[in-house]
């Protein structure tokens, strides 16, 4: 390799790239035991840059995409880990060395690849259809191996995604098997226009509706219920003026209002109802429901931008004291004739990454399941995490009640985005299993903890030894052993 990474906080202690694929036969156990009716695979997704950026330095969400899993059979577990061979990887590979530059920027590439797909697909893994995609949200799915992670190729549905990109956060309806995602800035880079699309349980698109947004945006995050689909609008906009300047994909303008699209699930553009408030960040959703005129969205929500490399457009630095989220629930009352809403505080924990039980997703839920941040305690030693947000802790939060069941993961560690896993044959809400990988900043690798989901301050069930270190992933998801049969 030509030239090195730089020695910046986004390359450096745990965030050093790992740039191995990996596989470990039967994790060591180094406390509890493995049940031996938890029978599947825990996949996750996060980056891991191939080559040193070409312009010098970047951000951690440019990296190239990495799929892990990690597969339960018999009271054992295996880890396996795979690069996704998207273009830009096979390109820059070829090339030995990046050939792409800044995040969402094509105007920084090499001449030699204009044109190219520039997706990382480094963001989600979903499962659906009887197909593995790794998902980022500027370009289309990427189709996994669920068993060798080895690379399929490009996923546009049969050629029916018409939108240049697909979301890393798309819902699956637990009682159809409907999947429903969009893509944004479905018309090329900074584009306003927002393409919904919904699948049948066998992944072909039924219906798609196309709309655009005020202003273009990240989009990060939907949400569905029953019968509407909600897309949030914040404040962190892009501009292709800023993209020919070699300037950031997106900045933080507080001057922009925050926005709710609402759309019947069966309706079409002209349907949509938009709410609006003040400025403020959301980004990743916990769980929406309807409940007759009223729906609700609960979700953590910030004063400001929670993303440090993102600018603020009035040239302000980056204030982490306006960037603490709280768990919120947003209702909006479809019978209204305004375009206001409420907001109320549910929790108020420092959280992100909040998930539901998979089979209460769209539905009424009563418990989320998410890391946070306990400022009360001593910060690890270790850097922080791909956000830098130091989730010390992982609970489950009661939104009726605001309760937490609280697990602290360690004195010098931090846990990624835990994972709900449904108890077999049960159908009550929460009786389960939460799974997680924790950063040992102390030992500079990874261990994966399993948590009674209904006892979550309690022993961990299970504890697995990883020897070595996962850099911080974004989002995961769990394949029963009976899901992936029925495909
Ligand atoms: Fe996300």
């Amino acid at each position: 390799m030509s030239g090195s990474f730089p020695a910046t906080p986004t390359y450096l202690g745990f965030n050093a790239p790992v740039r191995a694929e990996v596989d470990v036969y039967d994790l060591e156990v180094t406390e509890g035991a493995i049940p031996p009716d938890l029978n599947g695979t825990f996949y996750r997704c996060g980056p891991d840059p191939q080559f040193p950026p070409k312009l010098g330095t970047d951000i951690y969400l440019n990296g190239d995409g990495v799929v892990s899993m990690f597969r339960f059979a018999n009271g054992h577990v295996d880890l396996k880990t795979r690069y996704v061979r998207t273009e830009k990887y096979q390109l820059e590979r070829a090339a030995r060395k990046a050939l792409f530059g800044a995040y969402r920027n094509p105007f920084t590439d090499d001449p030699s690849v204009i044109g190219k797909n520039r997706g990382t697909a480094n963001t989600s893994v979903l499962w659906h259809g009887g197909k593995l995609l790794a998902l980022k949200e500027d370009s289309p799915p990427v189709e996994i191996d669920p068993d060798t992670l080895e690379t399929i190729g490009t996923w546009t549905f049969d050629g029916a995604l018409t939108s240049r990109t697909a979301t890393a956060h798309p819902k699956v309806d637990p009682v159809t098997g409907e999947l429903l995602f969009y893509g944004f800035a479905a018309k090329g880079e900074t584009t306003p226009d927002i393409a919904f699309y919904a699948a049948d349980a066998s992944g072909k698109i039924t219906r798609e509706v196309w709309f655009a947004a005020p202003y273009a945006s990240m989009v990060h995050d939907f949400a569905v219920t029953e019968d509407y689909v909600l897309f949030p609008i914040i404040g962190l906009a892009s501009d292709l003026e800023r993209l020919r300047a070699g300037g950031s994909h997106y900045a933080w303008d507080a001057t922009l209002p925050f926005y709710v699209a609402i759309m019947p699930r069966s309706g079409g553009a002209e349907d949509i109802r938009w709410f609006t408030g003040s400025s403020r960040f959301v980004s990743h959703i916990l769980n929406a429901h309807n409940d007759g005129t009223l729906v609700h969205l609960d979700l953590p929500v910030a004063e400001s931008n929670m993303f440090p490399y993102f600018p603020n457009t009035d040239g302000t630095p980056f204030d982490r004291s306006r960037a603490v989220s709280s768990l919120c629930r947003m209702t909006f009352d479809m019978s209204s004739s305004g375009d206001g809403f409420t907001q109320s505080e549910l929790a108020p924990i420092f959280c992100e990454f909040p998930i539901v039980d998979p089979r209460y997703a769209t539905r009424e839920h009563r418990y989320g399941f998410l890391p946070y941040v306990d400022r009360a305690l001593p910060p690890p030693a270790g850097l922080g995490g791909a956000t830098g947000l130091n989730f010390n802790c992982l609970a489950r939060v009661d939104v009726r009640s605001g309760a937490l069941a609280t697990h602290v993961v360690g004195a010098d560690a931090t846990s990624q985005e835990p994972m709900f896993i449904a108890r077999d044959g049960s159908t009550v809400e929460g009786d389960g299993y939460v799974i997680a990988v924790i950063n040992r900043f102390d030992e500079q690798r990874s261990d994966l903890i399993l948590l009674d989901a209904q006892n979550m301050d309690g022993t961990p069930i299970a504890r697995m030894r990883v020897p070595l270190r996962l850099r911080n992933a974004f989002h995961g998801t769990w394949v029963s052993r009976a899901q992936r049969d029925a495909a």
